[in-house]
């Protein structure tokens, strides 16, 4: 059967990726982001791989904006499944000592307040219809208290529990829910941090990750294998020895381009 998959920050790294990955299926889409030109790139590869493709350059954060376009298509072409993936990194500037007020609290919107303004217009539709799948993407830095990234830490963390409730409260109404805790993909805005990035991925061989996970019904998909198993290792640590251990992977976060 052809599934009806809507995707935030589909026009670049992981969620371009994703929609590539389902495009491949023959699956119908709609895209969202806010540059329209890097929109436009990816609708065209994904009708070239065989999908529907609507699109549209809305700002997340716009709640009003957002809950009237998706009602508007989920009445054309009802989700299957929606991918809250769009976020933003922000984190201590190279040379600063805590990172920048105005872009934390930007990013907090984003990563926090974008999620709920993508998945609340579809939670009574698909609870209507008794059933539905929610990917929000959130990351291992939501299980890490980064020091150089303290606000990106935290939304992190609220989305993964927003997630994981929401699972306990619809599972049993149809509908599944997961949280997707990705390690270092390689996407623009991975590049904006400096310092090392062990087990660094791609993002194709994130979605397909993120895919089985979610073919799966996994609660938490994260990944990769070992970075997840460290970082869950390092948060059962003491403070002091866990502070020692992150030291060699502090780092700063450029300006956005
Ligand atoms: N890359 C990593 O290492 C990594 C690791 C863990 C988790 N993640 C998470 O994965 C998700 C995708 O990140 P990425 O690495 O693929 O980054 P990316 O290449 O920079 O892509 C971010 C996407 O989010 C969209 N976006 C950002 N702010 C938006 C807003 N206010 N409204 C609408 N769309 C917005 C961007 O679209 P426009 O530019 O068109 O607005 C873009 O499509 C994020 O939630 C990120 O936190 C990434």
């Amino acid at each position: 059967m052809r599934q009806t998959i809507l995707i935030t920050g589909a026009s670049s790294g992981i969620g371009k990726a994703l929609a590539r990955r389902y495009a491949g299926a023959g699956c119908r889409l709609a895209l969202l982001g806010r540059n329209e030109k890097r929109l436009a790139e990816t609708a065209g590869e994904c009708r070239a791989l065989g999908a529907d493709v609507s699109t549209a350059a809305i700002d997340v954060c716009d709640r009003a904006a957002l809950a009237t376009w998706i009602a508007d298509f989920d009445r054309s072409a009802p989700v299957d499944l929606v991918i809250a993936n769009a976020g933003v990194m922000e984190g201590r500037r190279p040379g600063g000592e805590i990172e920048p007020a105005e872009p934390a609290y930007r990013m907090v919107e984003t990563n926090v307040l974008g999620v709920l303004n993508t998945v609340q217009p579809l939670l009574p539709k698909m609870m209507a219809r008794g059933r539905g799948q929610i990917a929000i993407v959130s990351s291992i830095a939501g299980f890490t208290p980064l020091p150089d990234a303290p606000s990106y830490s935290a939304s992190k963390s609220a989305v993964i529990n927003y997630g994981l409730s929401l699972r306990a409260l619809l599972g049993p109404r149809g509908i599944r829910v997961s949280v997707i805790c990705p390690g270092y993909i390689d996407t623009p805005m991975m590049r904006r941090e400096s310092g090392s990035k062990p087990f660094k991925m791609t993002p194709e061989q994130a979605a397909d990750t993120i895919c089985q996970g979610l073919a799966r019904d996994r609660a938490l998909i994260v990944f990769p294998f070992w970075f997840a198993l460290l970082t869950r290792i390092g948060g059962m640590l003491p403070d002091r020895i866990r502070r020692w251990g992150m030291a060699p992977f502090r780092f700063t976060v450029s300006d956005p381009e």
